[in-house]
């Protein structure tokens, strides 16, 4: 096991504890029992995770002493809600979970950040294990402490930074993903790759994520936890480079609103909005068209659209969602754009019109 994250005093940078490893779930217990988390363990997972990997978490807690409990819920983006930390909250309290009790997260983003949410406000907060099982949530969202339930009016519009004790990652849990799945999540590595790595870059050009062995995909895995570590302890509260871990997300929440999240997995928007922020990159003149190329061409490789489907929504549409997200600042949006591989930027001067041409071409069919 090794500590990546800070250890200054400051709670936003509290250290997180990092295992990275293949098959490492049986030690889970064992690393949370040497980081000195001593009280009951509460697992909370979704149905669908909670029946593969449920009763394997709880041996590996037993086997440490613990006497661990498990809860888990109907998965999906709608879990995460006031209703359903509530729900979560009830069955603590019924439990009597206490101040010393420990929360372990055993899921995908949804449950990283619901449970995450529920650790942080229950008795004013009580520790968090992350063990993220889905390649999202292992290189991105288990990672930097943010959590979050959604309001009606929006996605992530209540939440607390509450970085996990430990997060355990072990690749061995993304066998069971769904192809979409892990070509959605591969998105944030490919994110990673052009924002920081042109090395990794290079080495994804010619590699899909199911063609990988294991020890490649640990390999890939932690180079992005690394680098997502690295940015969030310069910048625990997103008021500066943290901001570049967007890249793609200006278009590709967008997308996602306009699509009433029906079409597209997070991934495949992102996909879609790193193709957008690269060609409003190059009209730009930051970047030249054999970047573009590749940049798409990565994309493709690894099954992920890189256009979206006018069907669904229009380049207007996707326009005012994007005008409307709450990380637009008054009237202007912030944009991450690239000068290159590992040369990112940020910049609120991009014209909307520029941005609907570029969203026009966007909902074009490829050539
Ligand atoms: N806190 C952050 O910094 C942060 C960053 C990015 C995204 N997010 C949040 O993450 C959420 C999306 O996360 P997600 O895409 O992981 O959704 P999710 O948690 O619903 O997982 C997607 C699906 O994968 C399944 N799954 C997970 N692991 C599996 C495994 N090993 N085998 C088989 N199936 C498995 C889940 O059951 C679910 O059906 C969004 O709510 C987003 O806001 C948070
Ligand atoms: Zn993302």
């Amino acid at each position: 096991m090794i500590a990546l994250a800070g250890t200054d005093a400051d709670t936003h940078t509290a250290a997180t504890a990092l295992a990275f490893g293949d098959g490492i779930l049986g030690a889970l217990g064992q690393n949370m029992a040497a980081l000195g988390l001593a009280g009951r363990a509460f697992v909370i997972t979704d149905e669908r995770v909670g029946e593969r990997y449920g009763d394997a978490t709880m041996a590996a807690l037993e086997r440490a002493g613990y006497r661990p409990a498990l809860r888990a819920i109907a998965g999906g983006e709608t879990a995460k809600s006031l209703a359903g930390a509530a729900k979560l909250y009830s069955w603590l309290a019924d439990e009597r979970a206490e101040r010393r009790d420990t929360i372990v997260a055993l899921g995908g983003g949804v449950i990283g950040d619901l449970a995450g949410f529920v650790a942080a406000t229950y008795l004013r907060g009580i520790a968090l294990v992350q063990v993220p099982t889905n390649v999202l949530a292992q290189v991105d969202s288990a990672i930097g402490g943010k959590t979050a339930i959604n309001l009606p009016h929006g996605k992530n519009l209540v939440g607390a930074f509450h970085p996990a004790r430990l997060t355990l990652i072990d690749v061995a849990f993304l066998d069971s993903l769904p192809l979409r799945e892990l070509r959605s999540g591969w998105a944030e590595v490919l994110k990673t790759a052009i924002l920081f790595d042109p090395p990794l870059f290079e080495l994804l050009e010619t590699a899909q994520p199911h063609g990988l062995e294991r020890r490649q995909l640990l390999d890939v895995i932690t180079r992005c936890v690394q680098w997502k570590v690295k940015i969030v302890k310069e910048d625990p509260t997103e008021k500066g480079p943290r901001m570049l871990l967007n890249l793609g997300h200006t278009i590709g929440h967008a997308i996602e609103a306009a699509c009433r999240y029906e079409t597209y997995l997070h991934g495949e928007a992102v996909a879609i909005g790193l193709t957008g922020a690269t060609e409003i990159s190059r009209r730009r003149g930051l970047v030249d068209q054999a970047l573009a190329g590749r940049i798409e061409a990565s994309l493709r490789l690894d099954g992920l659209p890189v256009r979206f489907d006018r069907t669904k929504a229009t380049p207007e549409q996707v326009l005012a969602a994007a005008a409307s997200d709450k990380k637009a600042q008054g009237a202007r949006l912030r944009w991450i754009l690239i000068r290159g591989l590992g040369d990112p930027e940020i910049v609120t001067d991009v014209p909307p019109e520029l941005v609907l041409d570029v969203l026009e071409w966007l909902s074009e069919p490829a050539a």
